[in-house]
């Protein structure tokens, strides 16, 4: 008998020395355990789904089925992404995924956890989540979950990631109190949009029990309650706070002012009260302000203009009596650099526009609308050359139409209907205009001279000019 001695020669030690580690993060090759294939298989044959979604499950190398990924060295299976939206592209919502969710204790070294957009039709997220200690990101947003969040959740001390936003779900999630999100310690992100919390009058307190939070999305979740004061505020680290469609009524809380890293805050559709602090002159990481649809009061502008970052501002909709010079001054500080957006319509601001409009640096987007203000529109509006939306309608602005609003050639949607506006609109108001798509002079007393072989250099999709004298000649259609 003759054996075949085996004798591995220098090269092909080299070659295998080469081969192995790259077979070892080749995830075609990693094997998952067979327990957690046979876990995977039995949460499969709970599901229903319709249209095959899950049809690569089968066959021992569960690494390379549909949504799972495995650690290359470990080989086990940390993470379940059957997002629907991002790993499916659903051509239907028809072909999301429903039934049960069988528990899926069979992964023991799960960390992620993605569920959103399914359709489990209102049933409850499972309990048996809270023990799956290793997850440290866990989607459940508008998956179709119904009924009371179990306070198991709590148990889930790496969560860095919550997400249950219902906003586009047909059921119901809610919860009768937080106490049990005041143990997620390590909870950076969390999404609640549409959760009814009417009852979780604990929410700040829990909320304020969580170190390193730095996103928080509670809109629409009928929250009322809004704690003036904390004795010790904790939200040092948040950076993004949405609390918008509430029904706070009340003024701005203190605890608020303590938040030195926050860029965006939106409490818009609430009915806070009162005036905005000083204070706020101190959070210069802001970026966004939204406070529209409130009952804000007084002059609140004062503090604006220090804040260096201020991109968007919105305090349309509340009860603003701020003279509007005081733009001058914002322009002069450095807010008047960044600020991109500027919404103050529908307040009471009093005073004229003038010369200030034009030092703004990065403006894009003004309405000043349904306000009080009156005197002229100045010819420096043709400077803000950024200008691509330019809201004045409803106001008391009376003289002629500046020529020079002709330079604004970004400019996409113009309205200064119901002013007391007249005088000669001609070609030359319109010189540069040609991404204009929106244009609103009606019930002023304009009255237009255009050439009848005029081409506008734009092309409208919307024109008003309810009560304007047109003609002798206006450009045939
Ligand atoms: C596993 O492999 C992937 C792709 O080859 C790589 O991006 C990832 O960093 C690896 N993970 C570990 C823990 O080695
Ligand atoms: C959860 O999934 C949805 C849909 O895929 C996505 O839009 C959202 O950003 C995800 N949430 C987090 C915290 O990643
Ligand atoms: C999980 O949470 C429940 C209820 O909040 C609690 O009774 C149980 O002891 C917790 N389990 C673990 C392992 O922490
Ligand atoms: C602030 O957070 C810490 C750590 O999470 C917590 O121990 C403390 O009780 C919190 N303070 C208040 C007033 O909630
Ligand atoms: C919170 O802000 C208030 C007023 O700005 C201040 O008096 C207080 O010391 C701050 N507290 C903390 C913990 O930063
Ligand atoms: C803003 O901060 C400065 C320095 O931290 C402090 O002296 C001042 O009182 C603060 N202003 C307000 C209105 O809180
Ligand atoms: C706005 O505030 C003024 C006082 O500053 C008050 O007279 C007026 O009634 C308020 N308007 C609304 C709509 O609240
Ligand atoms: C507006 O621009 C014109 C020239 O483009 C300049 O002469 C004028 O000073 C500018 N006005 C303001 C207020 O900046
Ligand atoms: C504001 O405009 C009105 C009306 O045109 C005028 O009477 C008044 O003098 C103007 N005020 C200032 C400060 O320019
Ligand atoms: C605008 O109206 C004010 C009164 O509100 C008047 O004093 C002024 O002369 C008017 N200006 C023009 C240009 O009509
Ligand atoms: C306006 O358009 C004319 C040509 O129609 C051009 O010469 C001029 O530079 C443009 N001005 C601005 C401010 O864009
Ligand atoms: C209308 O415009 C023409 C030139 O386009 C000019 O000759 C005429 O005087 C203008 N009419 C009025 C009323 O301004």
């Amino acid at each position: 008998m003759k054996f075949l001695v085996f004798v591995p020669s220098a090269q092909l030690i080299f070659l295998l020395g080469f081969l192995i580690p790259t077979l070892c993060i080749d995830q075609s090759k990693v094997q998952c355990t067979e327990s957690e294939r046979a876990a995977l298989l039995e949460f499969k044959d709970g599901l229903r789904d319709p249209h095959g979604l899950l049809s690569s499950w089968e066959g021992s190398e569960c690494c390379n089925w549909r949504g799972i990924s495995c650690d290359n060295e470990t080989e086990h299976v940390v993470s379940l992404d059957l997002g629907y939206q991002r790993l499916f592209d659903g051509p239907s919502t028809a072909w999301r995924l429903s039934g049960e969710i069988t528990p899926l204790l069979g992964l023991k070294h799960l960390n992620y956890l993605d569920l959103s957009f399914n359709d489990f039709q209102g049933i409850g997220i499972p309990e048996f989540i809270g023990s799956m200690q290793g997850l440290s990101y866990l989607n459940l947003s508008n998956a179709g979950f119904g009924g009371r969040i179990p306070s198991q959740l709590g148990n889930l001390s790496r969560l860095q990631y919550l997400d249950l936003n219902s906003f586009y779900s047909w059921h119901t999630l809610y919860a009768e109190d937080l106490q049990w999100l005041s143990h997620l310690s390590s909870l950076q992100y969390l999404d609640m949009n549409s959760v009814n919390l009417a009852n979780a009058d604990d929410w700040l307190y829990a909320i304020n029990m969580l170190p390193v939070l730095s996103v928080l999305y509670f809109p629409n979740c009928q929250l009322k309650k809004f704690t003036t004061s904390l004795a010790v505020p904790n939200l040092t680290s948040l950076a993004s706070l949405d609390l918008s469609n509430n029904r706070f009524i009340s003024p701005l809380p203190n605890w608020l002012f303590n938040m030195s890293k926050l860029e965006c805050i939106n409490l818009q559709y609430n009915q806070l009260q009162g005036s905005i602090p000083d204070a706020f002159a101190n959070m210069t990481s802001l970026e966004v302000i939204q406070l529209g649809k409130n009952e804000l009061l007084g002059d609140i502008l004062q503090s604006i203009g220090k804040l260096c970052n201020l991109r968007i501002l919105d305090l349309s909709s509340n009860n603003i009596t701020d003279d509007v010079s005081i733009l001058a001054k914002i322009t002069s500080e450095c807010a008047g650099g960044s600020l991109e957006i500027l919404n103050l319509r529908g307040n009471n601001l009093v005073g004229n526009l003038s010369d200030w409009l034009a030092h703004f640096k990065v403006l894009t987007f003004l309405d000043l609308g349904s306000n009080l203000l009156q005197g002229s529109i100045p010819a420096s509006i043709g400077n803000i050359s950024t200008l691509r939306s330019l809201f004045l309608s409803h106001n008391t602005l009376n003289g002629t139409l500046p020529e020079t609003m002709g330079q604004l050639s970004r400019l996409n949607l113009f309205d200064v209907s119901h002013n007391s506006l007249s005088g000669i609109v001609s070609h030359v108001h319109f010189q540069n205009l040609s991404k204009l798509k929106h244009l609103s002079l009606g019930s002023n007393s304009f009255v237009f001279n255009m050439s009848s072989d005029w081409e506008p250099p734009f092309r409208l999709r919307l024109i008003g000019l309810r009560r304007c004298r047109i003609g002798p000649k206006f450009p045939r259609c």
